[in-house]
């Protein structure tokens, strides 16, 4: 049992006449590895948003390491929590060598515009990357980088605050089978690591998912389908639920695979 990193209790978002996010009730623990599953448009992106305390929920509480969204300064939790997205990778100068972008990030900044760094940032920067496999890509820059490489980066420069809480919405999207296979093994390994923060991983595709994650919520137009400890959640009824259709499941050597459900089929 360890503490809450995120605590939602109703948590809805409202546009106009649309609602993205419908009484999301959901607790993530200290030590947790989280995948949130669900078809385009399900909500996962607004979720992620809620929970790196970049928008505010139009009712309901969100509790965000141990801070209630709305009562705190965001600015300070902010840099509290790490996030890989799309949006983020798409403010990362191409021309920024990759070891400035990981290395930058413990000012919260995107671009190198302060030239000095402690050498204790850079052998931060250093350890990380020889995690994630990518060292030798430390003196090229972020254009050059191939998309997987670039995802890797982007995990890098998120992990560099040493965050509580770490948010991957949808990391394997534009991947090549290597590339996706390659990053799978990468994330599985942090999952495991038990000094890793606890982690949210977007997706919305089961075979993305990395061996050592222990939970998942299963999101469906914005309401939740399932939630809870992954090998009980994940089922074929849920996941059919999930993705309105009827889909079929499997889980062989700690990885999920699934497909629509043949007539043939029980
Ligand atoms: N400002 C907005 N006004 C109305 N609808 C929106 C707005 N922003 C997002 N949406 C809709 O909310 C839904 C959920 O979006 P999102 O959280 O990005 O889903 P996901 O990441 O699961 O694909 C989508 O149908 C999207 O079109
Ligand atoms: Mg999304």
């Amino acid at each position: 049992m360890g503490t809450a990193v995120l605590e939602f209790a109703d948590v809805t978002v409202r546009r106009g006449e649309a609602v993205l996010l419908d009484k999301i009730t959901w607790q993530v623990d200290d030590g947790d590895r989280w995948v949130v599953l669900g078809p385009n448009g399900a909500g996962k992106t607004t979720m992620m948003q809620i929970a790196s305390a970049q928008m505010h929920p139009t009712s309901g509480v969100a509790g965000i390491l141990g801070e209630v969204l709305g009562a705190v300064d965001v600015f300070e939790l902010r840099p509290r929590i790490g996030i890989t997205s799309a949006a983020v990778a798409e403010r990362i100068p191409r021309s920024e060598l990759v070891r400035d972008v990981v290395v930058s990030a413990s000012y919260g900044v995107l671009g190198r515009w302060r030239e000095e760094y402690d050498d204790l940032d850079y052998e931060r920067a250093t350890s990380l990357l020889i995690e994630l496999g990518i060292h030798h890509l430390a003196e090229r820059t972020f254009g050059t980088l191939s998309e997987g490489e670039r995802k890797r980066v982007q995990i890098a420069r998120a992990l560099m605050v040493d965050p509580e809480l770490l948010l991957l919405d949808e990391p394997a999207a534009g991947l090549d089978l290597g590339g996706r296979e390659d990053l799978v093994s990468t994330l599985s390994t942090l999952a495991y690591m038990p000094q890793s923060p606890a982690t949210v991983l977007i997706s919305h595709h089961v075979e993305e998912i990395p061996p050592g994650f222990t939970h998942v919520l299963m999101l469906r137009q914005g309401g939740v389908v399932a939630a809870g400890p992954i090998e009980e959640t994940l089922t074929a009824t849920n996941l059919t639920a999930t993705f309105g259709m009827p889909l079929q499941l499997n889980h062989d050597d700690g990885r999920w695979a699934a497909r629509r459900r043949t007539r043939s089929a029980t």
